[in-house]
């Protein structure tokens, strides 16, 4: 297998609204980012992936785009973020900007100019189409509610919008339009950044007719049915010649509705285009088919299922993206692990030992260091999040899917704002996040969970994922080595090897709350640990593992 900086890296992803507030105004910002340098040094990341930073109106927190060669006045200017860059490299430390091309704002210039006429010259940036029958011209869904159609009288036509309506999808079939982002990336790599995590990357490219879909449970396709359309790997192969190739960089494609055979193309290992992809199937594996307002627990058979398949799948051929948690998702501990008091920490050190030890590039997202929790949300009105905030309106008031008890329960459960809160710094007021009001609710939890505490605390979840930074950094095994899956059929124990040549490593994690069971392989018994949640002990035929227990032993 090549050997790529980027396979061997650890990435952690800042959601800037939410980490540290510099000036008081109770928003993130660049300068709090850039104070904080030292803190993501000593954890030991070497990238950092910023969610959106670019000039927008927030109808989507900066995922709706009006102008990408500027930064959110809330966050600073470009000379803030020209000093963030300075500090991140300075630290080791290279930076990831999030590309958002599947479409802008629609404040975005482009935009208001393609609105004017049927033959404005920008009118081909987007995509407009007649309505049928006097209805939307498909039956495709947003994937924040409603019709991913919006009629725009002027010119008596819709527009298509996979997410809101502030959100218009660009046309990707015009050459212009592959090139104004082109440039736009070219630009960002000239300043000095190091790569792109490209949003939902996986939809560019429509079927020229744009067929209907199955529905879903309100009545509308999913905002995944042009997933892997016709062009897209030509697209992204033009994006390769006529932009990556002229730096050394990091690309991962956020690649909604990806399959293992797509995915092989997209991060294929002959660089043609992407390096990674984020694929999603391991994150529907408590959903209830497409439908994610639910608060089904998941059946870890199911999990391990998926992750094998492809841990396995593109073992050689492609490269994976290792995540449990990014600003879409609610927290781990709280969906996989367990956030009680008593678990809390074990869980949290299991979770982190489960997906560190795989192969691929592992992704943490800012808190989960912390193990920081789902949040007690009480009210609709403590939620920010668009798709929270419509989905509710959407399935209690006017479809009456769901009870609005039922519906807080699931968003308290799947919320994207679970993610959103901020970030906890120490034990004093706002969680040290910011000395004005904050945007968002802070978790009440902040006084016991916090960065402060952990420090002090040498046995804290911090320094749990330092160690696990630090083993991938000194053991090619753990980036390079090949998987395999022990006990399948467990419904408790996630057990697997890794393989590199005659070095073999042993990971066990016991997912449940009771104690389980497990036959060690005679290769490991008394095998030497490289790290653990528990006070070890040798390992014998037979081990009972404590609730949420996990380790690694080296042959
Ligand atoms: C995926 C992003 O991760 C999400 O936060 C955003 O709302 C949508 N794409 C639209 O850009």
């Amino acid at each position: 297998m090549e050997k790529r900086w980027w396979k061997e890296s650890i990435v952690y992803q800042i959601y800037p609204r939410s980490f540290k507030d510099s000036n008081g105004d109770g928003i993130g910002d660049l300068n709090g980012i850039t104070e904080k340098m030292d803190y993501l040094q000593k954890l030991g990341i070497n990238v950092l992936w910023l969610s959106p930073v670019y000039k927008s109106p927030n109808d989507d927190n900066g995922y709706d785009i009006s102008n990408y060669q500027a930064i959110m006045d809330e966050f600073g200017t470009m000379e803030d973020f020209d000093r963030m860059l300075t500090a991140a490299h300075e630290h080791g430390i290279k930076l990831v900007m999030d590309l958002v091309v599947n479409h802008t704002s629609d404040e975005h210039p482009w935009f208001i100019e393609s609105q004017k006429s049927v033959d404005n010259p920008y009118r081909d940036y987007y995509i407009w189409r007649p309505g049928k029958d006097g209805k939307e011209p498909n039956n495709w869904g947003s994937c924040f509610s409603g019709p991913a159609w919006k009629y725009d009288e002027k010119t008596d036509m819709y527009y298509l919008h996979l997410f809101s309506k502030k959100q218009p999808d660009l046309n990707w079939d015009n050459p212009k339009v592959r090139q104004e982002v082109f440039d736009m990336m070219n630009w960002w790599l000239d300043k000095g950044v190091d790569g792109f995590r490209m949003d939902v990357i996986s939809l560019i490219s429509k079927k020229p007719d744009l067929p209907d879909g199955p529905v879903g449970i309100n009545g509308y396709a999913s905002f995944n049915e042009p997933a892997n359309g016709p062009h897209v790997h030509e697209y992204l192969q033009e994006m390769r010649e006529k932009v990556l190739n002229n730096a050394d960089t990091i690309t991962v494609g956020e690649c909604s509705g990806v399959t293992l055979e797509e995915a092989k193309k997209y991060a294929r290992s002959d660089e043609k285009e992407l390096n990674m992809v984020f694929q999603f199937e391991h994150m529907d594996v408590d959903a209830d088919g497409t439908n994610k307002w639910t608060d089904k627990k998941m059946d870890l058979r199911d999990l391990k299922e998926i992750l094998t398949k492809w841990q396995k799948g593109l073992e050689d051929i492609a490269w994976n993206s290792l995540f449990w948690e990014n600003h879409d998702q609610p927290r781990s501990v709280s969906r996989f692990g367990n956030d009680s008091r008593e678990y809390h920490d074990v869980s949290a050190k299991m979770l982190a030992t489960c997906l560190h030890m795989m192969q691929g590039t592992p992704y943490v997202y800012q808190g989960q260091e912390l193990g920081m929790t789902n949040v007690p949300f009480t009210s609709v009105e403590d939620f920010r999040d668009l798709d929270s905030i419509n989905a509710y309106h959407e399935l209690v008031e006017e479809q009456e899917v769901f009870t609005s008890e039922e519906m807080m329960g699931y968003l308290r459960y799947k919320s994207r704002d679970n993610a959103r809160t901020p970030f906890q710094w120490d034990d004093s007021e706002n969680a040290g996040f910011t000395t004005g009001t904050p945007w968002i609710m802070v978790n009440p939890n902040y006084k016991e969970i916090n960065v402060k505490a952990e420090l002090e605390n040498p046995d804290s979840i911090f320094y749990y994922y330092q160690k696990l930074i630090q083993l991938r950094k000194e053991k090619e095994i753990i980036v390079y080595g090949s998987y395999d899956l022990l006990l399948p059929d467990s419904k408790e124990i996630y057990a697997y090897t890794r393989t590199l040549g005659e070095e073999k490593l042993l990971v066990v994690c016991n997912f449940s709350e009771t104690e389980v069971e497990m036959e060690i392989p005679k290769e490991f018994r008394n095998a030497d640990y490289l790290i653990s949640n528990y006070e070890t002990r040798p390992l014998e035929k037979i081990m009972a593992l404590r609730p949420y227990e996990s380790f690694v032993v080296e042959k």
